[in-house]
């Protein structure tokens, strides 16, 4: 009897079968009773098992009369499947049963690695034992890489999805991630197998590496050479009586006058008029105050101090947050009700009128007539009132608020001059008729009345007077923008303004056809 013969007899022996046998059903029961959620890597051990014991019966069964090739074969399954029994036993006992019952952390891949190992060595060292030779120690080899594969296959996708993710970089420790359900969280550890997410709720959420790469996710507040922030938003709404322009730069300014922590002053805070009543049916403009956040940990926090000092801030303007409502129109009826109106109206646009000292000589009953032609006209800062070139259909009277005269010289801006209320301005075209010479600009909300063409020289056949003084404003400022548009030096300036004076007045008493 050869070696390979006696290594097969041991192997099918009553003692190792019996042996194994016990071991295996005793780890049945270990595991049923103290693990059970273990009990699924209990399958293949168990399969392990019932290939050796086929295996080892049939050899017994056919003994030495058997064909020298089915003899060795059996022999040679017997001995391998007891091997794999036994690591099968083994890894069990150790991975499954001792090392979780220790709490002794074990990594998945290393386990898998190392019992994968122990199949393929004790296949080897079985059937070089067993006399095979190199082919067939390469065959048995396949079928090792085989049991190794097959022993990791739950764990390759996602090991070679973590190993993607580390070399890749794609998501750090610290990252905070949202998933294609919507749920966020920090990225706590990368492991092989799974990535870990901590979420606001103090909850972990593991995600399979491949899931992770298969789907679709996004690292919040990461952009590419700038420092991590993400873009909160919070919204509130204001009724109409007041102009979305003065809210948000109100709500700006207060937010911006003393810093919030964790809220990062680059990209800087916004303040935005959102919608002006949505799908007609509100009767607020809704508004968004969109802030960026250093530590998204800290998102609600944050969000609720920015919605405390909107408040606060609102509160100190006395704009309340509008509340539901439903508007009612009142109408007073009869001729009264609506004289009455008029009169209210025109005794606001006569104070506005006799602030100006060139209407000061008018009688009462001019500037009520003129009043009564005036046109409410606001402006929000930025806004372009008047623009260079265009053609002039009014003069505008500047009650309240700011504005820029700015002149284009070969496509450049220049300022010419700040028009503070009281003043007017459009004069230019108005009583030239040449295009707008200049543009003006909204610097802040701004409050005009317009006064068109007819009336205006209506007003001025009534009192011609009026043409000389307007003409003096207006050759003074022509001077003026002349000296922005061609430079002109203080001696050539004052030259100008001397014969442009009595030019203009000659101009616009012929435009107009005054005598
Ligand atoms: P108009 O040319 O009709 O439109 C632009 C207006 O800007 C112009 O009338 C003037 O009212 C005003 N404007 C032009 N130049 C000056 C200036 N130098 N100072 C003040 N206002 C000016």
């Amino acid at each position: 009897m050869d070696a390979g013969h006696a290594f097969f007899d041991e192997a099918a022996s009553p003692l190792w079968m019996g042996g194994s046998s016990v071991a295996v059903l005793v780890l049945v029961l270990v595991i049923n009773a103290f693990r059970k959620e273990r009990r699924r890597q209990l399958r293949r051990t168990l399969g392990w098992w019932g290939l050796y014991t086929a295996f080892g019966l049939a050899f017994w069964a056919l003994g030495e009369s058997a064909p020298e090739g089915l003899h060795r074969f059996l022999g040679g399954g017997t001995a391998l499947f007891r091997s794999y029994t036994l690591v099968g036993c083994a890894a069990l006992l150790v991975f499954d049963v001792v090392l979780p019952a220790l709490r002794v952390p074990v990594v998945r891949i290393t386990s898998d690695l190392l019992v994968g190992g122990a199949y393929a060595f004790t296949g080897l060292a079985v059937l070089s034992a067993a006399g095979l030779d190199f082919g067939s120690a390469l065959a048995a080899s396949t079928v090792a890489a085989a049991v190794l594969t097959i022993s990791l296959q739950s764990t390759l996708g996602n090991v070679v999805g973590g190993v993607a993710i580390q070399l890749e970089g794609s998501i750090r420790p610290g990252d905070w991630v949202q998933l294609e359900n919507g749920k966020q969280g920090r990225v706590s550890e990368l492991r092989w197998r799974h990535t870990l997410l901590e979420t606001r709720e103090w909850d972990t959420i593991v995600i399979p590496n491949s899931a992770l790469l298969a789907g679709q996710f996004t690292i919040l507040g990461r952009r590419e050479g700038k420092s991590t922030s993400h873009r909160q938003q919070i919204t509130f709404q204001v009724d109409f009586r007041h102009a979305p322009g003065d809210v948000c730069r109100m709500v700006h300014d207060a937010l911006l006058a003393s810093p919030i922590p964790n809220v990062v002053a680059d990209p800087p805070l916004q303040v935005l008029c959102l919608d002006l009543g949505r799908e007609n049916r509100d009767s607020y403009a809704h508004y968004g105050v969109r802030f960026w956040v250093a530590d998204l940990g800290q998102s609600d926090p944050t969000d609720s101090i920015v919605r405390a000092r909107t408040f606060a801030a609102l509160h100190r303007a006395g704009i309340p947050l509008a509340r539901p409502s439903i508007t009612q129109f009142h109408f007073e009826q009869g001729e009264n009700a609506e004289r009455e109106r008029e009169v209210r109206r025109r005794a606001r646009a006569v104070a506005t009128l006799k602030a100006f000292s060139l209407f000061h000589s008018m009688t009462a009953e001019e500037l009520d007539h003129l009043a009564a032609n005036l046109v409410y006209c606001p402006f929000d800062a930025g806004e372009t009132i008047t623009r260079q070139g265009a053609v002039a259909h009014w003069l505008y009277v500047l009650e309240s608020g700011s504005c820029e005269v700015v002149t284009e010289v070969e496509g450049v801006h220049r300022p010419v001059a700040t028009l503070r209320a009281p003043d007017l301005f459009g004069e230019m075209g108005l009583m030239t008729g040449e295009p707008r010479g200049a543009s003006v600009i909204a610097l802040t909300p701004v409050v005009c009345h317009r006064l068109d063409k007819e009336d205006f020289e209506r007003i001025l056949s009534a009192r011609p007077a009026l043409a000389r003084d307007l003409s003096e404003i207006l050759a003074d400022r022509r001077v003026e923008l002349a000296m922005v548009r061609e430079e002109l030096t203080a001696e050539a300036r004052s030259l100008r303004m001397a014969t442009e004076r009595q030019r203009i007045f000659e101009r616009i008493t012929s435009f107009f056809g005054l005598s």
